[in-house]
């Protein structure tokens, strides 16, 4: 089809998509949902999956996310959220409609990139004539100011994938090389059922050449049959805080990977490796460790800064996953899923801290009345958050002399556990009002030895993220519990010091 012909159908298609994209936007009754999220990026309307394209520009961070609002109808847009305090996020207009030849069955997920005064986004054009055929493009929407978005009139900018690869190719990642050229990594699935990643090089970001695909020399050939198909590369350089050094990590998620004793345990997995990437070789990786070990958790992608803003490195993912479209909130609200809190992340002797960033700068959290006392064999709830139902709680116990200590989220009726035990966490949600029957409704983590737990809980009505040692172990999920009845319980078993608790209410 040519360009000309391209643009017939997009400049048509384009408006009535996104009419009626805004319809379904403005009709939406998501928001009276009491399971809708206060500061969590959730969708509009429809479906959200994937973060994309995310981006901080003159102090305001810009989220993009896979975004059907005709859900369960096809039709995936990127939609766009922005917010300057990371707690009150405004909708925006979706930015990508699948209005084009190229992307009529999906604006897939991809990254943003700062060229010059605009920003380029990069994407996967899905389209799928039958259920087996299908084929991606690589394209690219422009904006100068993120309110007016254009896709290129010469899109696709690459057409399919190398030999070798099946059509499974997608979620770009563009970044700038240390000598001015660029450069691309696209998630792919080779012929033969196996997860890879192509690289491909560029001097002006839309003419593209393969250079290979990813190679981990270091690893023992774990990585050559490790999966069935790669998705949501994040190629990224930081500085480790123990050893000074300046180290490559690639965070993605691979899917088809066999579940290790307490890790990968959900249908696809995410995780990260640390080393040096030197042209199409990764060095120094053996292994790939889990980012975050919840039920819900996929597609992570970091923030793209502006060329002259060093500040942290800070990503979020989506708190969902494949094949779990059956929440509460769908048939009575019309919306299901959420993203994660953005998360700081840092590099401590090769492996990743994430610390959750909620308002600008760090939130104060108050004391609590139970911080200083002893609990013995009972029951205490926190009463500075009873009802509360969207907090950041902050709680340090000591255990030497605990069976065990819980922190219990609900009410009896319905509730989910997280149990502290010997230097296992078992978090349990068979109790939940939606405990999501079909799969294991409970897991248990090692935690470093000690006999001190520190745990930060960020809890936004149905959503829930924990924190611990020290933001190396995260645990994200959805919870779905009585609204009326909410609170937060301590409960010990033998003697447990509640050395610290904090607290403080987002809503
Ligand atoms: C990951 C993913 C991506 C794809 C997008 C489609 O969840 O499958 O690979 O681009 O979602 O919505």
């Amino acid at each position: 089809m040519s360009n000309v012909e391209h643009k017939g159908y997009l400049e048509v298609m384009s408006d009535d998509l996104m009419q009626r994209a805004r319809e379904a936007m403005a009709a939406s009754r998501a928001g009276l949902d009491p399971d809708f999220p206060v500061f969590h990026v959730a969708p509009p309307v429809g479906r959200l999956n994937d973060p994309n394209g995310l981006l901080i520009k003159d102090g305001v961070y810009h989220v993009f996310y896979q975004f059907s609002p005709f859900f369960p109808t096809r039709g995936v847009f990127w939609g766009h959220a922005s917010s300057e305090d990371l707690i009150h996020w405004t909708t925006h207009d979706p930015a990508i409609a699948p209005s084009s030849a190229y992307d009529r069955d999906g604006a897939y997920s991809g990254n943003a990139f700062f060229n010059g005064d605009e920003v380029w986004m990069f994407y996967s054009g899905n389209v799928r004539p039958g259920d087996v055929t299908r084929a991606s493009h690589q394209c690219l929407v422009t904006t100068p100011d993120l309110e007016h978005f254009a896709k290129y009139p010469g899109n696709p900018i690459i057409d399919e994938a190398p030999p070798g690869f099946t059509p499974h190719y997608r979620d770009p990642q563009v970044w700038r090389d240390t000598d001015g050229s660029y450069r691309m990594a696209v998630g792919a699935k080779r012929i033969g059922q196996i997860g890879a990643m192509v690289f491909l090089r560029s001097h002006d970001l839309l003419h593209w050449e393969y250079e290979g695909d990813l190679e981990f020399p270091d690893a023992g050939g774990l990585f050559d049959h490790f999966g069935y198909m790669w998705e949501c590369p994040n190629f990224f350089a930081m500085t480790d805080e123990v050893t000074g050094e300046r180290r490559d990590v690639l965070i993605w998620s691979p899917q088809g990977i066999p579940a290790r004793e307490e890790h990968f345990r959900n249908i696809f997995a995410v995780g990260y490796v640390v080393g040096r990437l030197e042209g199409t070789r990764f060095y120094g990786a053996t292994d790939i460790t889990e980012l975050d070990m919840g039920f819900e958790y996929y597609a992570p992608q970091v923030f793209k800064r502006e060329p002259d803003d060093d500040g942290p490195l800070t990503y979020l993912a989506w708190v969902g996953n494949s094949a779990t479209d059956d929440h509460p909130t769908l048939p009575e609200y019309g919306w299901i899923h959420c993203l994660s809190t953005p998360r700081v992340l840092t590099l401590h002797d090769g492996k990743l801290r994430q610390r959750p960033v909620i308002g600008r700068g760090d939130l104060t959290l108050n004391p609590l009345a139970v911080s200083g006392k002893t609990l013995v064999d009972g029951e205490q709830p926190v009463a500075e958050l009873e009802g509360v139902r969207s907090f950041v709680l902050r709680v340090r116990l000591g255990l030497a002399r605990a069976g065990g200590c819980d922190v219990v989220l609900g009410s009896p009726s319905s509730h989910v556990v997280i149990g502290f035990r010997g230097n296992t966490l078992t978090v349990d949600r068979s109790a939940a009002r939606y405990p999501d029957v079909k799969r294991q409704q409970v897991r248990s983590l090692t935690l470093p030895e000690g006999d001190e737990v520190d745990l930060l809980l960020v809890h936004d009505r149905s959503v829930t993220e924990l924190y611990l040692a020290d933001g190396e172990i995260v645990f994200s999920m959805r919870t779905f519990l009585e609204h009326d009845a909410f609170a937060v319980t301590l409960r010990a078993t033998g003697t447990v010091e509640v050395l610290q608790a904090e607290a403080t209410r987002v809503d």
